[in-house]
């Protein structure tokens, strides 16, 4: 019996302006995640600083918000077990130099300040972002027929 767990995926204004959106979703997909919830939106400024209260104070901050209000996201849930973690090694290393190929950052981003996606870092984390992002309403639980052909 696998843990089904839900993460919070955003693919940042620099994803959407370079046309990585299919790429990143596609690598979801691939992997046998599940899609729960997706929406394009902007970020305010509120937004921006609840979902990044944790850096608070620290230099990369004020660039931080900036750059994430500055043009649309796409938000995603994504659901299977184990998924959480496992989204973090598919995204790679915060900073996309030290990130390894074959991940999204390592294959796909070149600087910290513009890596691509953030993905949510514990279960208490993506319980928290997609309760930012998502109403309950817009997160779909559903069956997909491959499922059978992905676990035990
Ligand atoms: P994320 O939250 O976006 O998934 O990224 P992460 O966990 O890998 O990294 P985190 O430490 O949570 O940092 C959040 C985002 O802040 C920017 N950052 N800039 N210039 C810097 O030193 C620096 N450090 C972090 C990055 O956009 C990072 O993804
Ligand atoms: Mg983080």
């Amino acid at each position: 019996m696998q843990t089904r767990e839900r993460t919070f995926l955003m693919i940042k204004p620099d994803g959407v302006q370079r046309g990585l959106v299919g790429n990143v979703i596609s690598r979801m997909e691939n992997k046998g995640f599940k899609l729960a919830a997706m929406k394009m939106m902007p970020v305010s400024k509120d937004l921006a600083a609840r979902h990044y209260e944790e850096h608070e104070g620290k230099k990369f901050y004020n660039g931080l918000i900036e750059f994430i209000t500055s043009s649309p996201v796409v938000a995603m849930i994504w659901e299977g077990d184990n998924v959480i973690k496992m989204t973090r090694t598919l995204v790679g290393e915060t900073d996309p130099q030290k990130a390894a190929p074959g991940t999204m950052r390592g294959d796909l981003a070149i600087f910290t300040g513009k890596n691509l996606v953030h993905a949510s870092d514990s279960s208490e984390s993506a319980r928290r972002e997609m309760g930012l992002f998502f109403d309950e309403t817009e997160v779909c639980a559903y069956e997909q027929s491959r499922e059978g052909w992905l676990y035990d």
